[in-house]
């Protein structure tokens, strides 16, 4: 793989100004000058911020706080001691991602804040003005008598100006795999939304959000909200105050403890973050969130490849094969017979199965869950510590063999971790567990936390569990592992500072088409996640199924999309691990779509977002790094639509073979959802294409050099 050489260019001018309190707001441009952000303290001593873009007011004021369970809390009597500027230009590359060149462009400005009573205690907050958004974070410096700061709450606040339409999913502190609501922001209900059947863990207790959460105004201006950088902290929810259009930060916390967040001075808080873009593409193209993460910290990762994988997954949730290997129902009773049952997925012969079908179409990797003994006592079980075993194969895998196998055909191996949240037996084995897979070279681990957090009493998206995940992605480096995490907390950007947490779920994933109550992911599912989910980084969706409706295994349910549309997620959809999730004689008896799956890239020189509008539908279009090729995905709701796009993008004087994948005149996502049309055609940059998806439709093109 062509790495070309880490280009780093940085230019920072620092100014230095003395302020006194009551004079001119501190205030700091973007450096195109359309977005300010403005700093102040009221006379109280009560610091807050506003923010315009185009001299209108988005945010208006909105105060910054702290309480804490051992110490009053810190939000009053404040002086503004010192204000600095300072201007910031550099690019980076991405070892892998959407693009590689990421121009890290902003304005900083930093005031330092101090307590007048007689506590004296001081922060600082730090504002990044970006021309496609802003965040800003608190540090707290070492100080005299303040060495442990026990937060109790954050009151971060942002005021809104208008009733945005607002697409969201509840505040839950335990998982993030909810279907995405779309209501004006006074009309938001979080608490409406507990108690979800199918979650083998949700707690939702305030009426909040969880970010990233995106918002639409009546004058087309586009907002996200979310965080950057989220490291030994609590993850922040948005508190909804529906009568004064205001949200208030809430931290996830713990039954085990008063405060929610433990922090030794000097730390710094995550980054609050808020993308601010004139249309919903520009949202997708910003950069915000892995800018205002620091740079790569372990080093080079050329022994991770971004690539497509198949793997023993879809058989299990469709349930024609099991995880586990001897449960068996005895007298009514789910009992562990220790004794194989013949329907256990993961077995020696059908992953060489998968081997075989990953070397013949061009896909980098196969995946094998339910490989390792333990599966028995994982979902629903109390006592899960001590079950699961991530060294020991069941005795109808053999993975000496298996790799042995997998190395002959040149196909990665992808290990499979199901905590089932049992985090001390998990903790425990992580280094034999990831030395285990370097001595089968095995360079990437799905990681999964299914269940309530053990030790109880701890929440998925709590501090604990943001250690927890941190210290996996760290470990995981030093084996030359790289992580995708499922349950997991929130993508804030971390890939740029840690490249090998390559991917990640925290969302409901196609694995709700095969078995949720609601019958799957509606078709605005995907084109709502576009903006939202995906705006904090890579997905592993696992799309790709060819079997629509698979009545022969579940007939209630189904996917909510054409098989065009699937296509087209390899596209829209990003992540350097891609799988093709359908079982193999399933994309055996389809060899003309498949084609699309064999040729699509992973790993992406640029990206362009076409158009879009957040739920509705949006075109992205790819250049694969190395060959210059180029992909397209377009996907919409249940709406069938036309949309008219520009090739201009394509390199000039160049011409590519095309072909597309397109719904057939009378696809329908749930009527005909098979209704394929392939057809190939020159293009070049002067051209110009009509899209026509069906409803629940897409397109996905592949555009090959000549
Ligand atoms: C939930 C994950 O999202 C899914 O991909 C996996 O198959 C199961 N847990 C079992 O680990
Ligand atoms: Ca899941």
């Amino acid at each position: 793989m062509m790495r070309k050489k880490y280009v780093f260019m940085v230019i920072a001018l620092i100014s230095i100004l003395s302020c006194d309190p009551g004079k001119e707001p501190t205030e700091i441009s973007s450096p195109n000058g359309q977005l300010t952000v403005s700093f102040n303290l009221n006379s109280d001593g009560q610091p807050y911020y506003r923010v315009q873009h185009d001299n209108k007011l988005v945010i208006d004021s909105s105060y910054l706080g702290f309480e804490f369970t051992d110490a009053p809390a810190l939000g009053s009597n404040l002086k503004l001691i010192q204000a600095t500027k300072k201007s910031f230009d550099e690019t980076w590359q991405m070892p892998w991602g959407e693009q590689l060149d990421v121009v890290n462009r902003y304005e900083e400005l930093a005031v330092e804040l101090e307590e007048q009573n007689t506590s004296n205690r001081k922060v600082r907050v730090v504002f990044r003005v970006y021309d496609d958004g802003l965040g800003f974070r608190y540090e707290f410096p070492e100080q005299e008598g303040w060495q442990t700061a026990l937060i109790a709450e954050e009151q971060t606040q942002f005021k809104l100006t208008e009733d945005y339409k607002t697409f969201w999913i509840p505040g839950d502190w335990d998982i993030y795999e909810h279907l995405y609501n779309t209501t004006a922001f006074s009309e938001i209900d979080a608490l409406a939304k507990r108690n979800h059947p199918n979650l083998a863990q949700t707690y939702i207790p305030n009426n909040a959000v969880n970010t990233p959460v995106t918002m639409v105004g009546k004058n087309g201006l586009h907002l996200s909200f979310h965080e950057a950088a989220l490291v030994d902290y609590s993850d922040m929810t948005l508190g909804i105050d529906a009568d004064n259009l205001r949200m208030t930060s809430i931290l996830v916390g713990s039954e085990n403890r008063e405060h929610k967040v433990e922090c030794e001075l000097p730390f710094h808080t995550p980054w609050r973050t808020i993308q601010i873009t004139e249309n919903a593409p520009g949202l997708i193209e910003s950069n915000l969130i892995v800018n205002l993460n620091e740079p790569n910290k372990i080093g080079d990762v050329s022994w991770f490849k971004p690539m497509k994988y198949t793997g023993v997954l879809w058989e299990m949730h469709l349930g024609k094969s099991s995880w586990d290997y001897g449960m068996e129902q005895v007298n009514g009773n789910w009992t562990d017979t220790g004794k194989a049952h013949g329907r256990h997925g993961a077995t020696t012969e059908n992953v060489k199965r998968f081997i075989d079908f990953s070397a013949a179409n061009n896909i980098g990797g196969v995946l094998v869950e339910g490989w390792n003994t333990g599966w028995e006592r994982w979902i629903g079980f109390p006592d899960r510590e001590g079950v699961f075993d991530f060294l020991t194969p069941y005795p109808d895998y053999d993975i000496n063999e298996v790799t042995r196998y997998a190395r002959e055909k040149g196909v990665e191996i992808i290990m499979h971790h199901e905590t089932s949240a049992a985090t001390e037996t998990y903790t425990k084995q992580m280094d034999s567990a990831y030395g285990l897979m370097q001595y089968y070279g095995m360079h990437a681990v799905k990681s999964g936390y299914v269940g309530k957090i053990l030790p109880d009493g701890e929440y998925h998206h709590g501090q604990y569990m943001v250690d927890h995940y941190n210290m996996a992605v760290e470990k995981a480096a030093k084996y030359q592992v790289a992580v995708n995490a499922h349950e997991p907390i929130k993508a804030t950007g971390l890939r740029r500072t840690y490249p090998n947490a390559v991917s990640r779920e925290g969302l409901r994933g196609q694995e709700f088409n095969a078995w949720s109550i609601e019958k799957g992911n509606p078709s605005e599912h995907l084109p709502i996640v576009a903006f939202t989910r995906m705006l904090a980084g890579p997905i592993d969706f696992t799309p790709g199924i060819f079997n629509i409706k698979f009545d022969e295994y579940r007939g209630d349910s189904q996917v909510n999309t054409t098989l065009a549309q699937q296509l087209a997620l390899y596209v829209v959809i990003y992540s350097p691990v891609q799988m093709a999730a359908d079982l193999v004689e399933h994309y055996e008896a389809n060899p003309e779509p498949l084609q699309f799956i064999r040729d699509v890239g992973v790993d992406w020189q640029q990206s362009k977002v076409l158009n879009g509008e957040v739920g509705d539908y949006v075109t992205i279009a790819r250049q694969e790094r190395d060959t210059g090729n180029w992909f397209l995905g377009a996907i919409t709701d249940e709406n069938e639509r036309e949309l008219k796009i520009d090739l201009d993008f394509l390199d000039e004087n160049v011409s590519y073979t095309a072909r597309i994948y397109r719904d057939g005149d009378n696809a329908h996502w749930d009527d005909n959802p098979l209704d394929l049309v392939i057809e190939e055609i020159k293009l070049n940059s002067s051209s110009e294409l009509t899209l026509k998806l069906a409803a629940g439709g897409g397109v996905a093109i592949s555009m090959i050099k000549d």
